[in-house]
């Protein structure tokens, strides 16, 4: 592949097996950076390369530890543009704190609005995501956003599965949109389940619109945090008689139970993405699959360099 010269792909310390796999699609090299602590646990990042007039990608998820990576992404942005970088694009494979979108009772922060308000005081040009929590948040943003989705590499691998009789089920209403996007692309029927969550742990799955019985059943969500919304939504799917029960999601946080539920769980496979580094107890679990991104966000950044259109990427 050709790319000018002018184009430079750093990595943060978040995900640097993710940035590896993206500067090989590219065919080019990372960019040079030292990122170093000072005794008190604060960041330095010098940056090796000349990027003075270039074009220059970060790639940094707000994945754990959540607030020191997203202070290096800030950091890392400061850096560059104070080296004089021409255009600043930071690639959020994980977009961290996009949980907290909005207002829902009284006395709390947003804290993706936040996030993307210092990303944009430290100096980024674009935005380059993948499946955010809400589309909407790149409003949140006054500069560029290109939205990517992992749909089409879940799609296909689920497509090879040659599934039949199967029902796409989207573990909470929020995922809807999700789902439909699925039943175009599998040729499933689609399912709601209505969830209530009672605290960041705990999660209620309180009924299902559509029938699962007999069918196999795919759930697909954009993030497996404790587990609690797809192992929950994975009992009540089988207790109304599913087959097979398949899970595609895109950010596999599993942090707190998550191990431990997905493993007791009635789930056949659970598939998810390289967006953030899995921890090693997950990397145990017998049902996981991990599949790549990098080949979406490389062709994205080539695209974003050479000035080329995104959005036909998933015509
Ligand atoms: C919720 O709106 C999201 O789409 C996920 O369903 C949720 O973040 C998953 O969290 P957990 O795995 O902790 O239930």
């Amino acid at each position: 592949m050709f790319l000018s010269d002018n184009i430079k792909v750093f990595s943060g310390s978040s995900n640097p097996a993710l940035a590896a796999k993206i500067c090989k699609y590219l065919g080019v090299p990372a960019g040079g950076a030292k990122i170093e602590q000072f005794p008190d646990g604060e960041k330095i990042i010098k940056c090796e390369d000349d990027v003075r007039g270039k074009d220059c990608f970060v790639v940094q998820s707000g994945c754990t530890p959540v607030d020191e990576n997203i202070v290096e992404m800030l950091i890392f942005i400061d850096c560059l543009r104070r080296a004089s970088a021409t255009r600043i694009t930071v690639v959020i494979p994980y977009f961290g704190y996009a949980r907290q979108d909005r207002k829902d009772e009284g006395r709390v922060p947003i804290t993706a609005k936040l996030v993307s308000n210092l990303i944009r005081t430290a100096g980024a040009d674009r935005i380059l995501a993948m499946d955010l929590h809400a589309a909407q948040l790149q409003g949140f943003f006054d500069i560029p956003v290109d939205h990517l989705f992992a749909e089409p590499v879940l799609t296909k691998h689920f497509k090879n599965k040659k599934l039949e009789n199967l029902t796409i089920v989207s573990p909470d209403v929020g995922n809807i949109k999700r789902a439909a996007r699925y039943v175009n692309n599998l040729n499933g029927d689609l399912a709601i389940i209505h969830k209530r969550r009672i605290s960041a742990n705990v999660v209620q799955a309180c009924e299902i619109i559509g029938n699962v019985e007999g069918r196999n059943v795919l759930m697909c969500d954009d993030i497996i945090s404790t587990a609690g919304t797809i192992c929950t939504a994975a009992k009540i799917v089988k207790e109304r008689g599913a087959k097979q029960v398949f899970v595609g999601a895109t950010h596999g946080i599993l942090c707190g139970a998550a191990v431990e539920r997905i493993a007791e769980a009635p789930i056949d496979e659970l598939v998810v993405t390289d967006t953030v580094p899995l921890n090693e107890d997950a990397k145990k679990l017998k049902n996981l699959k991990i599949l790549t991104v990098s080949e979406i966000l490389g062709e994205a950044i080539k695209r974003i360099h050479r000035n080329e259109s995104i959005s036909s990427m998933f015509n």
